[in-house]
């Protein structure tokens, strides 16, 4: 009886397997026969009730098939793992293709990008600051008087804090003195960062700017040097000779202070739409840096000399990519960011 029960099992297990087309069914097959309540699992598990005649010739045969139906298990596996689904493969080449989406750099990255390649070409070293400042370094340090309007709360983002008096940072100038207290003259570095001011805004205002800031400190900087400087900056970024022009400016920090303009980078001075026909685009503020700021780095007073200058990226930007309104660079408008 179970002789031919061990036969008959064997023979549909070959002919279900045969029948298998995935490893999944193939997998239920083994199961079926020789699972944990499989037809040959349950021969196997009786074998002890037999009498043992019957067990002696009942047992080789069936762990005989059980080896049989694992090893073309195995096999069947094997055969059907290396075979090609042909429905798979099917590639209809009148779908229409994936599209591969494709990000762009904001244009302030890329001004720094340009900045960052220039500056190191002329001996520069690149530093970075917080955000977040402590009046000392944002105002006190760089020789705000207390009652100067910067210090106002229209002006500027004052951070509530147990500690010290904390600001975000309205321009990069305090890196001036933290750099300076660690170290000694000469040297030169630039200052990429961003900043912050309470501003109602409009198409020339913002409240979160970038900024770039340089400092050349030696015993005989002069603002012949600042001049030179500048203009190689800005005739490499803008790619065309620039001129530059410096008219009397006040900043605490700066003595003497100026505002800085460039040749119009559209007529190249000659008046158009561009400069409102004046000739010069304003950049940004500039100065030999005041005596007061090196003391507060801990410099002796009237031993160096230097310039600083501080412009601002999103103006930069507006003036080489053509953009109309500054409050496109913070809108996280992603059809602005693509043209870039
Ligand atoms: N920090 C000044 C500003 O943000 C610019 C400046 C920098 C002026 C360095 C002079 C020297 O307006």
């Amino acid at each position: 009886m179970n002789k031919e029960n061990i036969a008959g099992i064997k023979s549909r297990f070959f002919e279900d397997i045969s029948n298998s087309q995935t490893e999944k069914s193939l997998y239920d097959v083994k199961v079926k026969y020789v699972g944990r309540n499989g037809e040959l699992t349950k021969i196997l598990k009786n074998l002890k009730n037999l009498p043992p005649e019957e067990r002696k010739e009942i047992g080789p045969l069936a762990n005989r098939a059980r080896h049989e139906i694992e090893k073309a298990y195995e096999e069947r596996k094997k055969e059907l793992g290396e075979r090609i689904d042909w429905e798979k493969e099917k590639i209809d080449v009148t779908l229409p293709g994936k599209k591969e989406e494709i990000g762009s750099l904001h244009p302030a990255t890329l001004v720094y990008r340009e900045i960052e390649k220039i500056f190191p070409l002329m001996g520069f070293e690149i530093v970075e600051g917080p955000e977040l400042e402590t009046d000392w370094y944002n105002f006190t340090s760089l020789n705000f008087p207390f009652d100067h309007p910067a210090r106002d709360m229209q002006d500027t983002f004052w951070i509530k804090s147990d500690k010290k008096k904390l600001v975000l940072r309205t321009h990069t100038s305090p890196v001036q003195v933290r750099y300076m207290e660690k170290r000694k003259p000469p040297f030169r570095i630039i200052v990429p960062g961003r900043v912050f001011r309470n501003e109602a805004t409009d198409a020339a205002h913002e409240h979160t700017l970038h900024q770039f800031e340089a400092l050349v400190v030696g015993e005989n900087i002069n603002v012949g040097h600042f001049k030179y400087i500048a203009k190689l900056f800005f005739s490499a970024f803008f790619g065309k000779k620039v001129d530059i022009r410096l008219r009397p400016s006040f900043f605490p920090f700066t003595e003497p202070s100026f505002e800085f303009d460039i040749s119009c980078t559209v007529c190249a001075g000659k008046g158009c739409p561009s400069c409102k026909n004046g000739g010069w685009l304003e950049i940004g503020g500039a100065g030999m840096v005041n005596q007061n700021v090196f003391v507060s780095a801990g410099y002796p007073r009237n031993r160096y000399q230097g310039f600083a200058w501080g412009f601002g990226i999103e103006r930069l930007a507006m003036m080489k990519y053509k953009i109309d309104d500054i409050r496109w660079f913070e809108s996280g408008d992603l059809r602005f960011i693509k043209q870039f």
